[in-house]
């Protein structure tokens, strides 16, 4: 019988290019317009907010993009990771699927994150500038540009949403150790968190509104650039090394995906995941079914609309296409806080259109279960956010007990969760509510939208 667990690649098999699934769609994505004209942005009008490298690649229509030496030395320290068989998850269930899950959660911030700010904060140096601003939901994306931040020289100031600032305090020590600055948002160091604050002094916070904090104070200082820990093209495209190793990886294995599943906030680690296998489905060289699992208290693909909104609540991005719940909507403060955004990738939104993937709704105590299940079985304490990979990823293997089917199921663990205990202790002292959301405050946040584009 084979033992197998572990699917490794040494580091000359690592990825020397990212690949950019934009030529070999259908039909291009709608482009990003300026609020004020209606019309496409051009590079000038993100220069206040993104080197020149980022924006390129932002509209890119190359099939492959190199990555740069410098940050091929960083990746090296996590990179390639391993993919994982999942067989005591397998034999706890009873199941004859083969799961496997790509296990981001070993680089040194503990999720896929670094993937993106390596690169991000490499273009940022390299084109001179020394500072850099961003948000973070669950204080991930944040630690993440704090490690990229130091290695390549830049100060960082972040602005955590207030929900996980509270819920998660070692993450804002580990920012600190790596030297960021780090301020609960909605703050009062801004004009866009201190008109939430005087409307609502008890926010929670949303990732919209550290956006606009991020992006105000970027914006209003020309040696200071923005970043962003997903959502935009250039961020799932530095995230497809994850994809591009699991092919490999799933070849040594001697598999094909039938499945593949991933948790969505604003897109980034499944698309990742998924861009290379997509790749491989359009050529028709194979046909997974490929799913989005969000949180049902935040569910921008399954009860969103596909329209031109904000990426922030203030309303200072470019208008991007995409499924949105309102650049107002606050989600209630579920501990995945990485899946808190009102929208989603315009990219993935689009590939949604096209019919190329679909997409589930989790509500949170499901995925608690899933999660712990998995380190009960696996060892890892998964992130909150990946549970939501994981309980499709249950749901489907228990699917094919029933029917008795071999299929082949694909996920990323794209984050650890030991900086996530209490969501886990809160859980299991049955303090974790699923918090619904009602159709009246849906619409309300969908009244909103801004009007007559697109
Ligand atoms: C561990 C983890 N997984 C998933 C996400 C969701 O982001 P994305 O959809 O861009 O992967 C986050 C975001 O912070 C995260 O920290």
């Amino acid at each position: 019988m084979d033992r197998q667990v572990k699917y490794t690649l040494p580091e000359s098999e690592m990825p020397a290019q990212w690949y950019n699934i934009v030529p070999d769609l259908p039909a291009p994505p709608p482009p990003p317009l300026h609020p004020g004209t209606g019309q496409p942005v051009g590079p000038d009008d993100l220069a206040p907010l993104f080197p020149a490298a980022l924006i390129a690649q932002e509209v890119s229509a190359e099939r492959h993009i190199a990555i740069p030496d410098d940050v091929l030395d960083v990746y090296r320290l996590w990179r390639p990771t391993p993919l994982f068989r999942a067989r005591r998850l397998e034999r706890d269930l009873g199941t004859p699927a083969h799961i496997y899950y790509k296990y981001e959660g070993g680089s040194p911030a503990g999720s896929h994150k670094p993937n993106t700010a390596v690169p991000q904060a490499y273009y940022n140096a390299a084109e001179g500038i020394r500072r850099l601003t961003t948000e973070t939901g669950a204080g991930q994306w944040g630690s993440a540009l704090a490690f990229a931040s130091s290695v390549f020289g830049l100060d960082l100031e972040v602005w955590m949403v207030r929900a996980s600032h509270d819920q998660k305090p070692y993450r804002k020590m580990l920012m600190e150790t790596y030297g960021a600055t780090v301020h609960a948002s909605p703050s009062p160091e801004t004009a866009a968190g201190r008109a939430i604050l005087a409307e609502t002094p008890d926010s929670t916070g949303s990732l919209g509104i550290a956006i606009s904090e991020a992006v105000e104070r970027a914006a209003s200082d020309p040696d200071v650039r923005y970043s962003l820990g997903s959502v935009l093209n250039h961020v799932l495209l530095h995230q497809t090394v994850i994809g591009e190793e699991a092919i490999k990886q799933l070849v040594q294995a001697g598999d094909t995906p039938d499945v593949i599943v991933g948790c969505t906030g604003g897109g980034s680690n499944f698309g990742g995941l998924v861009f290379p296998f997509l790749r491989e489905k359009l050529a028709g060289r194979m046909n997974p079914v490929i799913r989005a699992v969000e949180p049902a208290a935040c569910p921008s693909f399954t009860r969103g609309v596909y329209a031109y909104d904000f990426g922030d609540t203030a309303g200072l991005t470019p208008l991007m296409k995409m499924h949105t719940l309102g650049h107002g909507f606050v989600p209630d403060p579920i501990h995945a806080g990485g899946l808190r955004y009102h929208g989603m990738s315009p990219l993935l939104s689009h590939i949604y259109e096209l019919g190329l993937i679909e997409a589930v709704a989790k509500p949170q105590s499901e995925c608690f279960a899933a999660g712990l299940r998995f380190a009960r079985t696996e060892g890892i304490v998964p992130a909150p956010e990946p549970t939501h990979a994981i309980a499709a990823c249950i749901e489907e293997a228990l699917r094919c007990k029933e029917t008795g089917e071999e299929k082949v199921i694909l996920t990323a663990l794209c984050g650890h969760g030991l900086l996530d205990l209490p969501a886990y202790a809160g859980y299991q002292a049955g303090r974790v509510a699923d918090l619904d959301l009602s159709d009246e405050a849906l619409s309300g946040a969908l009244a909103g939208l801004p009007g007559n584009v697109g």
